[in-house]
């Protein structure tokens, strides 16, 4: 059964402003080889403040993968956006993408009427779903990589 996830969390990463930052690197290169392997796709945003993520796969992989996720001490305050059943992925690979300030979220949060910026409390299930979807694909993802998809 094909499922979707969506979570928001507080970064604890401080310095994490920029996308080379060795912590996020670390987290992406797990990220990268342990969603491949479990045919997870989706998208990873992060900015000084906030994770937002979307896992996408099936429903035991996506649960057993939120569960170590959520656990990771270096976010916190895990907020439970959607977690749904679906008849196909939105995301075709797993990709990571940064909401910091740019030009692709300045123009993202007014999209999306974020005045203040990023805020994923202000966003509804639907909005931050594709918030997400818009950031990695706009960048076409900071950091991306193909996922074998086997839906069903
Ligand atoms: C915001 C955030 C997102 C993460 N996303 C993933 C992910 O998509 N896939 C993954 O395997 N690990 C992800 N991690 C890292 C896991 O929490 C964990 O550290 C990693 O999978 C290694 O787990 P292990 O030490 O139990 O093998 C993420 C961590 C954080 C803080």
């Amino acid at each position: 059964m094909l499922f979707r996830l969506v979570y928001y969390s507080t970064n604890l990463v401080k310095k994490s402003v920029n996308p080379r930052d060795s912590e996020l690197r670390k987290i992406v290169s797990s990220a990268v080889s342990k969603n491949r392997a479990a045919g997870i796709t989706g998208g990873l945003m992060f900015n000084r403040s906030y994770f937002g993520q979307v896992l996408e796969g099936e429903r035991d992989a996506v649960s057993q993968l939120f569960v170590r996720i959520a656990g990771d001490v270096r976010h916190k305050s895990v907020i439970i956006v959607e977690a749904v059943e679906v008849k196909e992925r939105l995301f075709e690979r797993w990709s990571m993408g940064f909401a910091e300030r740019t030009e692709t979220s300045e123009a993202l949060n007014a999209k999306y009427g974020l005045a203040d910026g990023f805020d994923p409390s202000a966003l509804s299930a639907k909005n931050f779903l594709s918030y997400v979807l818009d950031i990695v694909t706009e960048d076409e993802g900071l950091i991306s990589v193909a996922v074998p998809t086997f839906d069903g």
